[in-house]
């Protein structure tokens, strides 16, 4: 054959080869129960497409928290053990502007959850998901709305007395203290519409942007090892030494 011939053979392989396999993947798997596809379809997204209906108080948030959460996150979720803080690091003022002050702050290097939280039903979707770490998705529907409640009275989005629920969350959202903080003004997202970068493309001697770092405090050190000894053995070294220095 020619070569024009093999790929004219090859373009019309391509054409054909998926119209006649489309739904015929014999003995490869099976395809998925809507029921299986339920499960999996779990986001919610800002707009609260795809929130269960329920409802559950800061109160009954208060006991699930202590109960399932406390032991890695603090009782105020402000403990640095696991994770970054919850909350913190967020004011009354913050929550007028929707934008987080000590987000730009040069002396803040723990950025807690809530400071850079912009959506409600991002916090809803993650605790509902992947929370408690050692038990996902054992929470109840109610339980989540509850725990979000909780979590969304000690950064003072809410009052005390407050109930979340599909019908309330939308008032909350409007009290997000980084509500304002999701932007298209950085390097990612800006070209015709389409993900992408607007850094230059850099493979040696890159800078480094040490103002954009996050660094974990240094009482966390030797909690899960020494990072910088867990990096895979080539390129350079990303993590920094956290072994337990006396
Ligand atoms: C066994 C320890 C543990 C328990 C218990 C636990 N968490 Fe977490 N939590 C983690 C860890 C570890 C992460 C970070 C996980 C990751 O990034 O993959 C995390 C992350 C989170 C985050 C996301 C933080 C962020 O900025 O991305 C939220 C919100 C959260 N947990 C809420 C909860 C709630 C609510 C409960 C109780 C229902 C809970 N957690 C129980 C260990 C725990």
């Amino acid at each position: 054959m020619s070569r024009s011939r093999k790929l004219l053979a090859v373009l019309i392989a391509l054409v054909l080869w998926p119209a006649a396999h489309a739904g015929r993947f014999d003995g490869i798997g099976r395809v998925a129960t809507p029921s299986e596809i339920a499960a999996w379809d779990t986001d919610v997204r800002p707009d609260f497409q795809g929130l269960p209906p329920g409802a559950g108080s800061v109160a009954q948030g208060e006991k699930i928290w202590v109960a399932r959460c406390a032991s890695c996150h603090g009782e105020f979720a402000e403990s640095p053990a696991v994770f970054p803080p919850l909350i913190g690091g967020t004011t009354r003022a913050d929550i007028e502007q929707g934008r987080v002050a000590g987000l730009s702050a040069a002396s803040e290097n723990s950025k807690t959850t809530m400071m850079k939280l912009s959506t409600v039903s991002t916090l809803w979707d993650y605790i509902h998901r992947a929370m408690p770490f050692d038990a996902p998705k054992s929470l109840k529907v109610d339980d989540v709305y509850a725990v979000t409640a909780f979590l969304l009275n000690l950064a003072d989005i809410v009052p005390a007395d407050f109930t979340l629920s599909d019908k309330t969350i939308a008032g909350v959202q409007a009290r997000m203290p980084n509500r304002r903080g999701n932007t298209t003004e950085h390097g990612m997202l800006r070209v015709d519409g389409k993900p992408d970068v607007l850094s230059k493309a850099c493979m040696s001697d890159c800078p480094v942007n040490f103002g954009s770092m996050v660094v974990l405090p240094s009482t966390v050190n030797g909690l899960n090892g020494n990072l910088a000894e867990q990096n895979r053995p080539y390129g350079a070294i990303r993590g920094i030494d956290t072994g337990r220095h006396p």
